[in-house]
């Protein structure tokens, strides 16, 4: 995380890039107009284009992802969209998660009104195998959100290439500590950067990483469409992956250690954790993730229906009541009404999205205080 990409300017000496807010660079030969060019390639005159602090994270989320290259983009639906937008037309096929973030899958619905023909799919490799067919465009997430399901993506990849699928990997839960996905098959890994990688709840932002030429042409798209990051998030950023490591070890564990004492609570009635040897997504995340961490969101039912989950979300005191995960601070939500919220009820009873569910984003608290808030929570 710190060496693979270290930044030094030969000029200054500095360790750290400037944050460069300069919205435009001059062209050197005024006859020509000629501009800069980029290291790979791209013209360097307008930093809704291109933005040198930009592309120093883009270098170092690209050496993260054991990818050829990455693009920066101002949210993660900001790349998102920017990749539908590239990647979809009249007539595409477009299979989604059926289990994600739900403005993913929305966003993908509306598409509909252009002529894509949407489908959304079983969040599991098998489901995803069968339904893939030459010239798709699929999108998934490595671990479902809110309810932890992890996909076995190396198998849906290795289909996909058979077929000549595209598959974008949304990897935001699991981060690329536990996996990276451009470097096991996958097509293109997309990251929103707000959560685990930029880690610190100060920064909105997004990331797609994959093989160079495929990004050049997702460049041409970000350029027109005009969703690059910011200088100033980008700096941010770049601090923030430097930590990733050491913060996602330590909120995985203490999401493993409050699984466990969640899961022998009395007023708790199941608790969803891959890290858990009663999960049945365990034994993938072994195989995929090889990590022995299972991440640092603990999603769990509390007994009980809405009214229960509501008062323990009314009652924690550390942890606050609020969207996003990933970050420095412990974050409690009720999926029925946030990430979920646009997935019909029959679906999402059927996902295991119920009435009693509470999705809880563990961050750098002493673990010791989080189990004593969630043991008055809940009492
Ligand atoms: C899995 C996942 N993907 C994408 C997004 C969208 O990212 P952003 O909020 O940075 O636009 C989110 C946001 O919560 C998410 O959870």
């Amino acid at each position: 995380m710190i060496h693979g990409h270290r930044f030094f300017e030969e000029e200054t000496g500095a360790f750290i890039p400037p944050i460069y807010l300069s919205a435009m660079f001059e062209q050197p030969d005024r006859r020509t107009g000629e501009t800069r060019l980029t290291d790979r390639g791209t013209e360097l005159k307008y930093s809704r284009e291109e933005n040198p602090t930009v592309r120093a994270l883009e270098r170092a989320l690209a050496a993260v992802e054991e990818a050829e290259d990455a693009l920066a983009f101002s949210s993660g639906m900001g790349a998102i969209s920017t990749l539908y937008v590239a990647l979809l037309k009249q007539g595409s096929r477009l299979l989604v998660t059926a289990e994600g973030y739900g403005t993913t899958i929305q966003l993908a619905s509306d598409l509909a009104k252009f002529g894509v023909r949407v489908e959304k799919v079983w969040p599991t490799a098998e489901a995803f195998v069968q339904a893939v067919r030459e010239g798709d465009v699929v999108l998934l997430e490595t671990v479902t959100n809110p309810t932890l399901k992890v996909v076995d993506v190396p198998e849906v990849a290795k289909r996909c290439r058979e077929v000549g699928a595209t598959l974008i990997v949304d990897n935001t839960f699991a981060s690329p500590v536990l996996y990276r996905p451009a470097a096991d098959g996958a097509t293109l890994c997309v990251e929103s950067l707000t959560k685990y990688i930029a880690g610190h709840n100060d920064v909105v932002g997004g990331c797609v990483a994959g093989p160079r030429s495929l990004l050049l042409e997702l460049w041409e798209w970000r350029r027109k469409v005009g969703t690059i990051m910011h200088p100033f998030e980008a700096y941010l950023t770049l601090r923030g992956l430097k930590t990733l490591e050491v913060r996602f070890e330590r909120q995985s564990k203490t999401a493993q250690e409050l699984a466990e004492f969640l899961s022998e609570h009395p007023k708790v009635e199941e608790v969803l954790y891959p890290g858990l040897s009663s999960s049945p997504y365990k034994r993938v995340a072994d195989r995929i993730f090889g990590k022995r961490l299972y991440g640092g969101v603990v999603s769990f039912k509390v007994k009980g229906g809405r009214r229960e989950a509501l008062k323990v979300l009314s009652k924690v005191r550390i942890v606050k009541a609020a969207p996003s995960l990933g970050g420095t601070e412990s974050l409690l939500t009720y999926p029925v009404i946030s990430a979920a919220k646009t997935i019909p009820e029959e679906e999402r009873l059927k996902l295991g999205i119920t009435d009693n569910l509470l999705r809880l984003s563990v961050g750098l608290e002493d673990p010791e205080d989080l189990k004593e808030d969630l043991d008055q929570a809940l009492a």
